[in-house]
């Protein structure tokens, strides 16, 4: 079927808009699940409503221990770069977030080496300025992120169980199937003993009755 020519234009136009827009942010909540001694991408993204507008900004990462009331400043990126804000982060945190761009839309930090006292809330504001033609305009905005940290191999008990059971049963299964050729194969091997000898005797027995016809045969033939 052929595509009337005007909708094959309006479709090149569209794709040609989105792709040149920033329609490439997209606000993906962030895991909150960490394994201790991984890394792991605490994300956070705030993409600006007006994607036209000209904007800027600067981030600030926060962070309150499990079971503790204050939030401690861990990390900030600005025009001077990334600052580590705190020692229990220290050459702990990488940029994930926007590069080469003072326009940060994704403000993404990527922890090393994740410990059990990294539990619990992570928090980032964003500082934008949008650049309108007679003004500055100022926003702050924040997403919080509740971290788990959970030991390397969490499995329920339930699944390593199966997973006993699963290799048991096969295991069992294979020996049992060996016992069986085993058994098998002696019976088959007794069997044909038993055969054979039969065989043997029959055959005596009826070369025996044959050779008595043949016998009997010559002698009728005589
Ligand atoms: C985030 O940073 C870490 C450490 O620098 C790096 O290994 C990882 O590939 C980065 N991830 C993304 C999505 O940029
Ligand atoms: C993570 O911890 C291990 C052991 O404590 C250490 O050898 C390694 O260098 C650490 N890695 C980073 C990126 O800090
Ligand atoms: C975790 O916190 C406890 C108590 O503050 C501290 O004794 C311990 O050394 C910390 N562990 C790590 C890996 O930072």
């Amino acid at each position: 079927m052929m595509v009337p020519a005007p909708l094959l234009l309006l479709g090149l136009l569209c794709s040609g808009f989105v792709g040149r827009g920033d329609g490439a942010c997209a606000e993906v909540d962030s895991d909150t699940e960490a394994v201790a001694g991984r890394g792991f991408k605490l994300g956070c993204i705030s993409c600006k409503r007006r994607s036209e507008v000209e904007g800027a900004a600067t981030v600030e990462w926060y962070f309150r221990p499990k079971g503790e009331s204050d939030f401690l400043q861990i990390y900030s990126y600005d025009e001077n770069g990334a600052t580590i804000e705190n020692e229990l982060f220290m050459d702990r945190i990488d940029w994930n977030g926007s590069k080469r761009s003072n326009d940060i839309q994704d403000a993404s930090i990527y922890l090393l080496n994740v410990t059990f006292n990294d539990s619990g809330t992570y928090r980032c504001f964003f500082y934008r300025v949008l650049f309108y033609d007679n003004y500055e305009y100022k926003d702050v905005i924040d997403k919080v992120v509740h971290l788990t940290v959970v030991a390397k191999a969490t499995r329920g008990t339930a699944s390593i169980v199966s997973e006993v059971m699963m290799y048991v049963s096969i295991i069992g299964l294979q020996v049992w199937l060996l016992i069986e050729m085993i058994y098998c194969y002696r019976k088959i091997a007794a069997a044909g003993e038993e055969a054979l000898r039969e065989a043997a005797n029959a055959e005596y027995l009826a070369i025996a009755s044959e050779s008595k016809d043949n016998c009997a045969g010559v002698q009728v033939g005589e």
